[in-house]
């Protein structure tokens, strides 16, 4: 009866979906609302999936899919996807192996993992137990920090620094004010009564010490940030970034520098001729601006004003290989996953990120199979004709 089923603890997640829903049987209601919930109405966190969901192929006839190769290079590196895990703030708070047991799961897969400026494992401990992540920047108003931060970065051996330019203030996370959630987690009567909803994970809480407030306060990746809100924490980051700004970290930053937001074919010229390599379109999983353009929409007009040469990933809203193989056709040279691979962490710690990075991978093999494509060059070269007219 089990023929043909994939071995392994997590041989019962098949899609993305089942990992969510593994995901919300494992956390605390209050940390699955942080990572599912959006800003205010959450319109763009269901218009960024059906964004993907609205696309479709016309696959080309009779292209022999016998050898399927998946691999590509980003920023001078190769990987064995073109998939990457997009800078997500608090990770131990989901799962106490954190940061390093994503790093361990993107290490393995050959991915690349961008570290959030709010992780709660600093920069120099990833690279010692994996290797250095790409970095994402909040710019702070503090420009000591921000500079340390970057000088940090740099020390560590990270490739790619990111700016996000979407966060001058924090978006409307209601869940969370209804929450009541403050990082470090505290401990009150509803989170004690919550230890005997949910006790694997807060023993596991306890066993990491990620809870420990003084303990994650240590370790996060500024190292001085406050604690508080998501709305206090961001009080911290620079709402006056402007191109001035982008400029100065351009000359402080000598390797390969991208702009993470919801940037449209103009703005996307424009900060190219600040010197940015690219850009990352995002809109921060419909976390910030609500009802911002779903990045998809925005990955083939990018790429046509800003040319061949530059980079542009996308994320927000992947949550299949279809989606990323529809990226790339439509332009880019990347999609990344933010929730995803947060849900296959609380569901199974590095195994279950290894578990969502192959699911992808195969799902991506399978569509480009399909639809008549052999490699994610000639994906993204003969993508617009394998793109069908939208309904
Ligand atoms: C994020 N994101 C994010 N982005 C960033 O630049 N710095 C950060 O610290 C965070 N933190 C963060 C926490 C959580 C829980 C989530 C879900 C997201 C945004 C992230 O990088 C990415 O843009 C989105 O997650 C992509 O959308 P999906 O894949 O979650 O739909």
């Amino acid at each position: 009866l089990t023929r043909g089923r994939p071995a392994g603890r997590h041989a019962h997640l098949y899609t993305i979906a089942d990992v969510h829903r593994a995901a919300c049987r494992a956390l605390p209601r209050s940390i699955s609302d942080y990572i599912d919930g959006g800003a205010d109405d959450e319109i763009s966190v269901a218009a960024n999936k059906r964004a993907f969901q609205e696309l479709r192929w016309l696959p080309a006839a009779l292209v022999p899919a016998d050898s399927i190769d998946t691999s590509t290079s980003l920023a001078g590196e190769d990987w064995s996807m073109p998939v990457g895990l997009a800078p997500t703030g608090y990770t131990r708070m989901i799962h106490p192996a954190g940061e390093i047991a994503v790093s361990a799961a993107a290490a393995a897969a050959a991915a690349p993992y961008v570290l959030s400026t709010v992780a709660t494992t600093t920069i120099e401990d990833v690279t010692v137990a994996t290797r250095a992540p790409w970095s994402q920047l909040y710019v702070m108003r503090d420009r000591a920090l921000t500079d340390d931060l970057i000088r940090r970065a740099l020390d560590a051996g990270s490739p790619v620094l990111e700016i996000a330019i979407d966060t001058a203030v924090a978006g409307n996370r209601v869940r969370d004010r209804r929450n009541g959630l403050v990082i470090p987690p505290r401990m009150t009567p509803r989170t004690i009564l919550g230890i005997a909803v949910k006790p694997r994970y807060w023993m596991g809480m306890l066993a990491g010490e990620s809870i420990d407030f003084a303990q994650v306060k240590a370790s996060d990746t500024a190292g001085s940030l406050p604690g508080g809100s998501i709305a206090d924490i961001t009080s911290g980051f620079d709402a006056a970034l402007d191109d001035a700004e982008i400029a100065r970290i351009r000359a402080l930053w000598p390797r390969t520098l991208l702009l993470k937001g919801p940037l449209g074919p103009q703005d996307a010229a424009r900060v190219r001729d600040l010197g940015v390599d690219g850009v990352h379109l995002s809109n921060h999983g419909g976390r910030q601006l609500d009802r911002a353009v779903a990045p998809i929409d925005l990955v083939a007009p990018v790429r046509e004003a800003i040319g061949p040469d530059a980079l542009v990933l996308v994320d927000s809203g992947v949550r299949s290989g279809g989606d990323i193989a529809f990226a790339i056709a439509l332009g880019a040279d990347a999609a990344f996953i933010g929730r995803p691979y947060l849900w296959a962490l609380a569901a199974g710690g590095q195994e279950g990120v290894e578990r969502v990075l192959a699911i992808l991978k195969a799902e991506l093999a399978r569509t480009m199979a399909l639809v008549g494509t052999t490699s994610i060059r000639s994906l993204k070269e003969r993508g617009p004709q394998l793109i069908a007219q939208r309904r």
